[in-house]
Order: C-alpha cells, then structure tokens, then sequence
C-alpha cells in the first residue's frame, strides 16, 4: 500500500471541494461522465475506483443497473456512507478496497472508472467482462505546470513520462484492444486568493502525498507564502486567478 498517500487521504477524510469558489472553462468537449454514459445502461455493472467520499460519483454517475464503489481510505467510505443518504434512489454499494490489490472475480464488471486515482491496468483487465470498458480521468505531468515551476515541485514534477502515456503502455501491456487517449486543457479561475490556497492545501498539486515524509498523522502542507503570493500577482485575471490545468481522458475496450 502507499503508506503516506493513505494517512493523508484517512486525514482528509473526504474529497468535497463545494467550499472552494471558482469557475471552469474547458477547451476540450471530453467528459468522463459523458463517456460513461455511452458504455452504460440500466442493466450494467460498475466499479468505480478510489471514489473518495463518492461526492462526484453520487452527484455525475449515470443511473445503471448497480455501481460498486471503492476507496482503499476507511475515513473515505464512512463518508461516501454518510452522503449516500442524500441519494436514496442511487443503487450504489461502498466498499473498502485497495485498487493495487483488488479481490473481485474474474469478467465481473461492465464498465469500470477511475477518476483521479492509482490503478493497476492488469487486475481491471482481469475483472472486466470480455466486452467490458476501462474510463480514465487523470491529472497530468503538466497540471499546473506555471505552479509547479515556481515552486519547483508538486505533483509528478520529477517524473521523467508523462502520468498519461505511462497509463496508456500499462493498458496497453495489460492486452486491451481499443485504447483511445484525450488531453484535456481546462482553466479554472479562482475568486479569491484564500480559494486558492484552500485547493492547494487539499490536494497533492504541490505536495505531492506519495513523495511527503509524514511524521505524523497531523501532517498540514506548507505553502511558502512569497511564492504564493507571486504566483497570485502573476495570474490574476478579471475573471479570477488563474490555474491552467492538464488532464487526460482514456477509454480501453478489452
Ligand atoms: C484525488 S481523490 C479522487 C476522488 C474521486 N475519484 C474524485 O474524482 O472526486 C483520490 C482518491 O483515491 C483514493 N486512493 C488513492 N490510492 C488508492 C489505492 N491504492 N486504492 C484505493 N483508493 C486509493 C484516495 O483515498 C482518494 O479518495
């Protein structure tokens, strides 16, 4: 298991972000719940994969036949329990679960998604259905690449290839037929310098979880307020302060 990303996402405890202020503007007409819905029905299986507290999955999942949704962070799934509550009519199962080390049986499921998280293309492989579908969003090298410049880390800052072609040669050694990848390009205008942090404070953009020595379950990132500061200056726009992000979209048939 990934000992340091999993204290920091069971200190986390959820993957809501409707606190933070700010817009989106994509460039790119790919969408991961789109895509899902093409592969799906009122009949299908679904395992979605490092779901966090389940708030996207529950609020932008297609209605199908049944989703399992898993997270290797117990905090994660007590969450994901607590706001399934407010989507009574969503057939949705929680289950704890490390994506590395997955313990379905073979050619279970329809569709499986990931959305922002770690998997292991060969057990997807393994428990999809013949004609099953693997669904990929993931943030890239180049994510807040003017970010990670200043700072001089973050997230896959040191990585010599790109998070999106090493996934696409996994899915493709892994023996999936079809494999198509998309770059997304999105800016996303934060509306005050305090909303900003807040992102960056949550999530590995700069502090990158699997690369963080935690002594300790307390572990808060530090963002270097100079630096910070300029980055703000350097980016604000009428619209807010800009942050370019990089991400990528995959769809395997097996
Ligand atoms: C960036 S969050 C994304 C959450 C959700 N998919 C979303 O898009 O909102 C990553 C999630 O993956 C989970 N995760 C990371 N590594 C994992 C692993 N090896 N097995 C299962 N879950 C994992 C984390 O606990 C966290 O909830």
């Amino acid at each position: 298991m990934q000992e340091n990303e999993y204290k920091r996402y069971e200190e986390i405890g959820n993957w809501d972000f409707s606190d933070i202020k700010y817009t989106v503007e994509q460039n790119s007409s790919w969408d991961f719940y789109k895509e899902i819905s093409k592969y799906t029905n009122s009949s299908s299986l679904l395992l979605d994969l490092g779901t966090g507290g389940g708030e996207k999955t529950l609020s932008n999942m297609p209605d199908t036949g049944m989703i399992i949704a898993t997270d290797f962070s117990s905090k994660m799934i007590e969450t994901a329990n607590i706001n399934k509550k407010n989507y009574p009519n969503k057939r949705i199962k929680f289950v704890t679960m490390d994506n590395l080390n997955m313990n379905f049986p073979e050619n279970l499921f329809d569709v499986i998604t990931a959305r922002h998280t770690i998997i292991d293309a060969k057990q997807i492989h393994r428990c999809l259905t013949p004609s099953g579908v693997l669904i990929i969003e993931g943030v890239d090298k180049y994510d807040c690449w003017e970010l990670k410049e200043l700072f001089k880390r973050g997230q896959a800052y040191n990585d010599e290839i790109a998070i999106s072609k090493k996934d696409y040669s996994d899915i493709k050694n892994a023996g999936f037929a079809e494999i198509t990848l998309q770059e997304i390009v999105q800016y996303e205008y934060y509306k005050t310098k305090e909303d900003l942090l807040a992102l960056l404070l949550k999530t590995p953009i700069l502090d990158d979880f699997s690369e963080l020595d935690i002594s300790s379950n307390t572990h808060k990132n530090y963002i270097e307020k100079d630096l910070f500061n300029k980055y703000v200056d350097e980016h604000s726009t009428e619209k807010g302060i800009e942050l370019k992000r990089l991400l990528y979209g995959i769809v395997a048939q097996k």
